[in-house]
């Protein structure tokens, strides 16, 4: 092994070290995703360190995003893919929606194999902290604002399911088809 190959499995071990892949919790009755999130106070090394190994568990579940609460943690934290990115999300809220609103199929990593129709808001603006601790405010439409929808429903403790009409009244009528 020469000293190009030392570096590299050092790096390649340190890289495995350090992010590590989460066990998700699922369940519409679970618990710990059905609490609502508490804001966190600082943006520590521990919270981006979250953030880290979150991202890495949504890669590895080829999840679109992900929250706190599915991975068993209550710091008011998700990530959403926005733009095509893996975007941090720290003590999100959502300051405005459009009152238009439109109806697609949703999934989510703690309810595995269950897709359902949600109606959400076209368009949102969300005020949140960056990881480096800045607040930001963005207006999402479309895709991106429904994936940041989902994820700070999490935060809240309201799953898809929750969007559903009570069993005996499930009647594809009242929910506009996206197509
Ligand atoms: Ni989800």
């Amino acid at each position: 092994m020469n000293r190009l190959d030392l570096l590299y499995n050092h790096r390649y071990l340190k890289y495995n070290d350090c992010i590590a892949v989460l066990p998700i919790l699922t369940g519409a009755q679970n618990p710990v995703l059905r609490s609502k999130t508490k804001p966190i106070e600082k943006v520590t090394k521990e919270i981006k360190k979250l953030l880290k190994d979150m991202e890495e568990t949504a890669k590895s579940a080829e999840g679109v995003g992900i929250a706190a609460p599915q991975v068993g943690r209550s710091e008011r934290v998700c990530l959403a893919m926005i733009n095509g990115r893996s975007a941090p999300l720290i003590n999100p809220e959502i300051t405005w929606k459009s009152e238009e609103t439109d109806v697609q199929q949703e999934g989510c990593l703690s309810l595995p194999g269950i897709w359902l129709l949600v109606p959400r808001a076209t368009a949102i603006a969300v005020r949140y902290l960056d990881e480096k601790g800045q607040l930001q405010e963005r207006m999402l439409k479309d895709w991106d604002a429904r994936v940041t929808q989902h994820e700070v429903d999490h935060l809240d403790g309201i799953l898809i399911v929750d969007y559903q009409p009570e069993e005996h009244q499930t009647d594809r009528e009242t929910a506009q088809p996206a197509l």
